[in-house]
């Protein structure tokens, strides 16, 4: 069965073929789908054609070919569903008063995560089941349809394996995050606990994860260091896993570099930055780079909630972009540095607090999170795509940050379905 979208306002493609160009020559991004500076393949007055889950057609409404359904969209705006690379929210427990304890001074330094740790290991298997539905579902009523999930709330053999099956059941895209913090029992081993996170825990949690992360952060006295954190990347990759890493959230420290060196997908936060780490992520994309990463580097996934909710400086998106570094925007959706699940309000930030254009901080918010995901069939809505689309209540995807806090998401459709 056929379902024709049409009297779309604004629909956003991110398909270089409707920026006048085709897609792009060699350029920097795999699959040839340009990148935020390309544009954003605006179609005015426009229509879509889906058909067994996948785009079959895009193009303006006065030509679309005839389908066996038709949903007149009303002069809206439709663009592609969020894709939020990177979220926490398989867990228990609250940390509320950690966060007004901050709004009032205290700074944040990752210590709360044990609070969330013991809250989760005491949790039945139902219980996180329920919380992490419900937190999933509460981003597809905001325009998510896809997502990552990551461990990390358990730091012991069994209670990552059970977050990290629970999340399989919500996403593909599980991140093994075993290496989150050193949990208390292990203070005086720290070499202990690493040898447990690329061992036994890593053979439990491999089957249900695509992904290896790691903490890795200096400045957090309980985080990872370059030498600990290049030990769980490594275990994850001989693992069959991919790498992905949490740096330069606190300080700028070794977290972007490694991860350029091990080729990871993605690098997140990257709140404090060097010229050398700049370099390093713009480098990861140059054919002519010969490393792991050759022709798919690693993106930059920027994570504003996070400042917004620690109260501390926002990355500087521009510097990237100027770098030609591809940029991704993610919720971090967890209980402690911030519990936001909402894409249209990273967006918000994203323009506000990092001058990033509306079109840039779209593309980043749906292009950027499928390739700091490396997945070519989410993000964009070129013909062949997963039928992933979000309808605002608005003409123009501006309205995103132009109407913050605003609940604009008027439909979601998830691989051809409807889905709110
Ligand atoms: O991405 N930085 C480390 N981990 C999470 C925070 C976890 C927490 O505070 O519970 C983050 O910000
Ligand atoms: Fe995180």
């Amino acid at each position: 069965m056929s379902v024709l979208l049409t009297n779309i306002g604004e629909l956003v493609t991110n398909d270089p073929a409707h920026d006048g160009s085709g897609p792009a020559e060699g350029g920097t991004v795999p699959g040839g789908r340009g990148t935020a500076a390309d544009g954003i393949g605006v179609v005015p007055d426009a229509a879509v054609i889906v058909e067994d889950g996948r785009i079959a057609w895009t193009g303006p409404a006065a030509s679309a070919p005839a389908a066996d359904v038709v949903v007149d969209l009303e002069g809206r705006c439709v663009l592609p569903g969020f894709v939020d690379s990177h979220s926490h929210t398989v867990f228990a427990g609250d940390r509320a008063a950690e966060f007004a304890a901050r709004m009032t001074g205290e700074p944040y330094t990752g210590g709360g995560i044990a609070t969330t740790v013991a809250a989760t290991r005491a949790a039945s298997e139902d219980e996180l089941r329920a919380r992490g539905r419900a937190l999933v579902r509460e981003m597809l009523a905001q325009g998510t349809t896809t997502v990552e999930i990551k461990s990390g709330y358990g730091q012991d053999v069994a209670t990552e394996a059970r977050t990290l099956r629970i999340a399989r059941e919500l996403t593909p895209e599980t991140t093994y995050l075993g290496a989150h913090t050193v949990p208390a029992e292990y203070t005086a081993d720290r070499a202990g606990y690493v040898g447990l996170v690329t061992g036994p825990m890593l053979a439990a949690c491999a089957p249900h994860a695509r992904w290896v992360d790691v903490f890795c952060e200096p400045a957090a006295p309980t985080a990872f260091d370059e030498d600990e954190a290049r030990a769980v990347l490594q275990a994850g990759l001989r693992a069959g896993l991919g790498a992905r890493v949490h740096g330069n959230q606190l300080s700028a420290g070794p977290g972007v570099r490694l991860a350029v060196e091990v080729g990871a997908a993605s690098v997140d936060h990257c709140t404090h930055l060097t010229d050398a780490d700049v370099a390093a992520l713009a480098d990861s994309w140059s054919p002519a780079d010969g490393g792991p990463g050759t022709g798919h580097g690693t993106v930059a996934t920027l994570l504003p909630a996070i400042e917004f909710s620690t109260r501390s400086p926002y990355p500087d998106a521009r510097r990237l972009l100027a770098a030609g570094v591809p940029v991704a925007l993610a919720t971090d959706c967890n209980p402690g540095s911030g519990y936001s699940s909402s894409m249209p309000f990273v967006v918000a930030l994203a323009v506000r607090e990092m001058r990033m254009s509306p079109a840039e901080a779209l593309w980043s918010a749906t292009a950027g999170g499928a390739l700091a995901l490396r997945r070519d069939d989410v993000g964009h809505l070129g013909v062949g795509a997963r039928a992933d689309l979000t309808v605002l209540d608005a003409p123009s995807h501006t309205y995103l940050a132009y109407r913050p806090g605003v609940p604009l998401i008027h439909q979601v459709w998830q691989a051809g379905a409807r889905a709110v």
